[in-house]
């Protein structure tokens, strides 16, 4: 067999993503795009907001950025960005602690396996992005999926029973993807006093490693800073969601400046940059970022839809609770039966992904990376659905 099993086993479990694709492919061959509901994909549809492609042009028109550069990217880029960590965070962070990635999934793949020694594991709450499985995978690790509490908080009693001497880390993603839910600071100091008191008795110190390409697009409450509340963490972020720039892989990781072994940490992950196969994150990206720091796309387009389909989804009956972040709806599935309940819909035309490839079954997932008409369009689709299945 060509393909390793270990890669065969993967493909089987996570073989429903694809097969909604295919689905979804099979439902616009047929009916016509403008007649299927894809909420489906996390790919914004929004523009990205002019300057950049006016600041990509003027980049682009330069001779002198196609060599190789310093691994952790260039000292331009990751001044501005540090800089402006510096306001988001309120942590003194320098260009050092910087690293030019291609997206947040390639910082998180940097952090993982800066930090993970064999048969490490990392902890995160469920609902969660699954790639995280294959991602502590990539570098030896092995991820642990606990429970969430109450309104898809964290629950520190979760963690405290989920740790122990194998835990190298702790993955941390507000706003959500799936819920859109963002932690409280409450929560977090809870969490920071686990991780502080685990230290204290065993010695070891849990990294966090927190995942925020959402971290722009919230709605009513703020994103605190989970490196404010505990130094030893790793934040990686990206211009994906926050400028739709997915397909661009630019994004970074910025290292505590006071995370214990800070030093040894930046010159690990900066060899990890390399020798990942990614060498560095592209030249021509990270100078069209480097003069865009705070700039994102328009929210309140985000939110208008929000708020669309989330009324839309009360009226026909469902149970959702409204997102505080990100561009996801994560209502539960009337009986508890996520597959059934993406089944109806898809008889309506509505694509959805179902809550167990988040580790979540019994909720499902709905994007609005789509227009508003196509949002009032698909509604009475919805409430068809919704009386089959209450
Ligand atoms: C929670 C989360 N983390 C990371 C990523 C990867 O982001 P990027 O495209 O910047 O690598 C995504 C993409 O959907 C995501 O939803």
């Amino acid at each position: 067999m060509a393909v390793s099993r270990k890669i065969k086993d993967m493909q089987s479990s996570s073989s429903f993503i694809r097969k909604m694709f295919e689905t979804g492919a099979r439902l616009k061959a047929e009916f016509g795009e403008e007649n299927v509901f894809d909420f489906s994909l996390g790919n914004p549809d929004l523009l990205p907001p002019e300057e950049v492609s006016r600041v990509l042009l003027e980049e682009a028109a330069r001779k002198d950025w196609h060599g190789y550069m310093p691994n952790a990217g260039y000292p331009g880029a990751r001044a501005s960005v540090s800089g402006y960590l510096r306001e988001e965070q309120g942590v003194d962070f320098q260009m050092e602690h910087v690293l030019m990635t291609s997206g947040a999934g390639g910082a998180l793949n940097i952090a993982l396996k800066t930090l993970l020694n064999p048969e490490d594991t990392v902890l995160v709450a469920r609902p969660c992005f699954m790639e995280y499985k294959f991602y502590c995978d990539n570098h030896g690790g092995e991820l642990v999926i606990v429970d969430s509490g109450e309104d898809f908080d964290l629950s520190i009693e979760a963690f405290e029973k989920a740790i122990d001497g194998r835990t190298a880390a702790i993955i941390i993603n507000s706003p959500n993807n799936p819920s859109g839910k963002i932690y409280p600071e409450s929560t977090l100091r809870a969490l920071a006093e686990l991780l502080d008191r685990k230290h204290r008795e065993t010695g070891r110190r849990i990294y966090l490693i927190t995942d925020e390409p959402y971290r722009k697009i919230t709605y009513d409450v703020p994103v605190p800073s989970v490196m404010k509340i505990y130094p030893h963490t790793l934040l990686c972020t990206s211009y994906s969601k926050d400028l739709s720039l997915p397909g661009e892989r630019i994004g970074y990781l910025a290292i505590g400046p006071d995370c214990e072994d800070v030093k040894d940490v930046i010159n690990g992950a900066t060899l990890c940059n390399r020798i990942l196969g990614y060498v560095n994150a592209n030249a021509l990206m990270q100078r069209t970022i480097a003069r865009l720091q705070g700039l994102s796309v328009d929210i309140g387009v985000y939110r208008k839809r929000r708020d669309l389909l989330y009324r839309g989804l009360r009226e026909a009956g469902f149970e959702v609770s409204l997102p505080e972040g990100a561009f996801y709806l994560f209502p539960k599935a009337p009986g508890g039966d996520d597959m059934k309940t993406v089944d109806a819909l898809q008889e309506e035309n509505i694509l959805a992904v179902p809550g167990r490839g988040f580790a979540m079954p019994g909720y499902f997932r709905l994007t609005y990376c789509v227009g508003e008409d196509t949002i009032t369009r698909s509604l009475p689709g919805f409430k068809r659905a919704a009386a089959k299945l209450f």
